[in-house]
């Protein structure tokens, strides 16, 4: 039998974006489907999603290399056909029916979708087929929100002539947060913030980012993180989260990671 839901239109609520890290998929627990459904009652949730892991492994399997810049896959056309085919093939499409098993409206999108993201090469060249957002299709965002879904965003998006390009899912949750002019943006990665000596750090500057980007205890793909988490402050976001997955996001009330500020206080490194 065909049975139908009615759409409801919801009142305003400010948004939070929510990036979650490739590796972390397979192991969301209850207690994050629970932080989801949590934040709905304050919050209009985005979720942005990356795929690093699948699109790792498939390569490998493929024996296609690939190499990483600054934290940034070098994507030649047939590393973009197997991080396509996994971001939106496999990593999207698992974490929308998940979250649809857990009675959460979510909906899949990709950058492709009523052109939802438009970007430029970073630098062809050197990248490949990487992209920079340039436009988020609000509209789209914005009457998905007030129906009551929470879009769920693989990191895919459109050049002006038309060409397809992957973007990192870091860079994509900041350029939304950004355009949906969000309240908050965190990222739930595979550790449980920034690590310095295998501590936590539970508290950062931007100045204190950079030098430990200068030093080496930022690497990899914390590089693009910690860049998202910059581009995003001052612009209505005034602190960025980085939290680990393993319980629930929220532990009473506070999400327990780094909490990245634009200030200025002193830190030690
Ligand atoms: N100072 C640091 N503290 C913590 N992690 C760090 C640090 N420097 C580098 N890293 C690395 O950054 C990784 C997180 O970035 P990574 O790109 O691998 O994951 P993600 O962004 O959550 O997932 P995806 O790229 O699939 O979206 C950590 O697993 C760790 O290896
Ligand atoms: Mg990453």
């Amino acid at each position: 039998m065909i049975t139908s839901k009615s759409m409801q239109v919801t009142e305003h609520k400010p948004v939070i974006v929510v990036k979650l890290g490739g590796s972390i998929l397979p192991e969301l627990s209850a207690h994050f489907y629970k932080s989801m459904k949590d934040l709905q009652h304050h919050y209009h949730v985005i979720l942005v999603h990356g795929g690093g892991p699948d699109i790792t492994a498939t390569l490998k399997d493929l024996g296609i290399q690939c190499t990483f810049i600054n934290g940034q896959r070098k994507t030649t056309k047939d590393v973009f056909d197997i991080a396509e085919q996994m971001l939106k093939g496999k990593v999207n499409s698992t974490l929308v029916h998940q979250l649809n098993l857990e009675e959460i409206r979510a909906i899949g999108l990709s950058g492709y979708d009523a052109h939802l993201l438009k970007a430029s090469f970073i630098d062809k060249e050197t990248l490949g087929f990487v992209g920079k957002i340039e436009e988020v299709n609000l509209t789209l965002l914005h009457n998905l929100l007030s129906l009551n879904y929470l879009p769920v965003i693989a990191p895919l998006a459109t050049t002006g002539e038309g060409e397809r390009v992957n973007v990192n899912a870091d860079l994509v949750a900041a350029s939304v947060a950004k355009a949906m002019k969000a309240e908050k943006l965190v990222f739930v990665t595979d550790v449980p913030g920034i690590l310095k000596d295998g501590e936590l750090v539970s508290r950062v500057t931007i100045e204190v980012i950079q030098r430990y980007i200068e030093v080496g205890v930022i690497h990899g793909g914390m590089i693009p993180k910690v860049q998202a988490a910059i581009s995003v402050l001052n612009k209505h976001i005034n602190e960025v989260m980085i939290v680990g997955c393993r319980d629930s996001i929220i532990q009473d009330g506070e999400m327990i990671g780094t909490r990245i500020t634009e200030g200025k206080e002193v830190q030690a490194i």
